[in-house]
């Protein structure tokens, strides 16, 4: 994986004197205190944090904790107060004029709240606007944003103008917008928060597909953390304008660093953060169709369990065999294949666990984790489901469990 961006110790202080401001907040005086003091406010302090290409990227935090301050800084809306941003190796901040330029206009890319889209212009001439300020001529930058505008699922409606539109509709024209530059980066300040719930939850998902197939740099803002852990690959957590945590959303479920995160992720619907793989264990008592019964049941004996899984040599998933199966089947001189069962249920590692719920609830067995090719990765016993909707923390436990 590439960096695509390095945001290394920025800070933006907002007022006259903006570098005085650094040592005192180096000395530990607090965001308020230096307002009081000095009437300068502290928007983002030493800021660091490597974003990968094609990652999603969400900055999370509450009013106030910098998110706006930190993107803005990003494509220089914001000029740095100290630190440096690097996009493909150079250093943005010392930028000239005409390198800005050409940086804003075809690297990176702004979606806002609240759309800013020109209420005198069609959809099709909002979208097409960038390439117009580009020089770029009538029937090319046409076809461009005809074709954007596909993208975002706006066919049909070229013509209208922002105050016919939905809200959802709307912010479909501003991504479209941003789109039609075909930058690499895409900055999103909570694009979604002006749009009602079931319209926003359908845009988060549409957002995951453009994102599936353009594969852009997406940094993305907002304070809901169900939808930041929806859409990041990995979340940075903000408060009073410094970073108190970046993780993938399991990690920071797994290990909040701080109070004000465990806060923030005490209402969070686990099951769909929550994939297989994170709350399967290893995989114990198999047996290997070679092995054949006895060895089966003197496993199933061992680990004192009354069932265990049937794989070829290759651990690929072929059954299961009961303790009553095997022991019937040596009384009646069958094979281990002759005795077990195939109506195993599998799950793929990356199923939710919102999605597996009913599997266990069906499943007289354990259900088994498997790659495509049927190797067997894991299982998830009832008890883990319960657990991980349940617990602060999804770190390994030792469970007492009857397989
Ligand atoms: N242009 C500005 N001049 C002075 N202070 C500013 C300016 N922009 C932001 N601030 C201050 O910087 C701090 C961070 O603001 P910012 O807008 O980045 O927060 P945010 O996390 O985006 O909040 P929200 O969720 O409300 O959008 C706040 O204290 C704010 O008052
Ligand atoms: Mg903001």
């Amino acid at each position: 994986m590439t960096v695509k961006l390095k945001i290394e110790n920025v800070s933006k202080i907002f007022g006259p004197r903006p570098k005085k401001i650094i040592p005192m907040i180096e000395k530990g005086i607090s965001k308020e205190e230096i307002l009081a003091k000095t009437g300068h406010t502290v928007g983002v302090y030493n800021a660091s944090m490597e974003i990968m290409e094609g990652e999603t990227f969400v900055i999370m935090g509450l009013s106030g904790s910098g998110k706006s301050t930190l993107i803005r800084c990003l494509n220089l809306l914001n000029r740095p107060t100290s630190g440096a941003i690097y996009v493909d190796g150079e250093n943005v901040a010392g930028y000239n004029k005409t390198q800005l330029k050409y940086y804003r206009q075809k690297k990176i890319a702004m979606v806002f709240q609240h759309f800013g889209l020109f209420s005198h212009r069609t959809v099709l001439e909002n979208i097409e606007y960038g390439l117009e300020v580009r020089g770029m001529s009538k029937v090319e930058r046409q076809k461009i944003a005809q074709k954007h505008i596909e993208t975002v699922g706006l066919k049909g409606y070229e013509n209208k103008y922002p105050d016919e539109l939905s809200g959802g509709m709307r912010q479909r024209v501003g991504i479209a917008r941003a789109l039609a530059n075909d930058p690499d980066i895409l900055l999103m300040d909570e694009p979604f928060s002006a749009l009602d719930p079931l319209i926003r939850r359908e845009m988060q998902l549409e957002l995951l597909d453009i994102q599936n197939r353009l594969q852009k740099t997406i940094i993305f803002i907002t304070h809901d953390v169900n939808e930041a852990f929806k859409i990041g690959d990995r979340v940075a957590v903000m408060k009073d304008g410094k970073v108190e945590q970046i993780g993938t959303p399991e990690e920071i479920l797994a290990k909040p660093a701080s109070n004000y995160i465990s806060e923030f992720i005490r209402d969070i619907d686990r099951t769909k953060i929550l994939q297989a793989e994170n709350i399967m264990m290893k995989p114990f008592g198999l047996v290997s169709l070679k092995d054949g019964l006895n060895v089966a049941t003197q496993v199933m004996r061992e680990n004192g369990i009354s069932s265990a899984f049937v794989t070829d040599r290759k651990r690929q998933l072929q059954g299961i065999v009961t303790i009553d199966q095997a022991i019937e089947g040596i009384r009646h001189k069958q094979t281990l294949e002759e005795v077990m069962s195939t109506d195993v249920i599998t799950v793929a590692p990356d199923e939710y666990v919102q999605d597996i719920i009913p599997y266990v609830l069906e499943s007289k067995y354990p259900i088994v984790v498997t790659d495509e090719d049927k190797t067997i990765r894991g299982i998830i016993l009832r008890v883990h489901v319960l657990a991980s909707i349940i617990s602060d923390s999804t770190e390994e436990t030792e469970l007492e469990t009857e397989v």
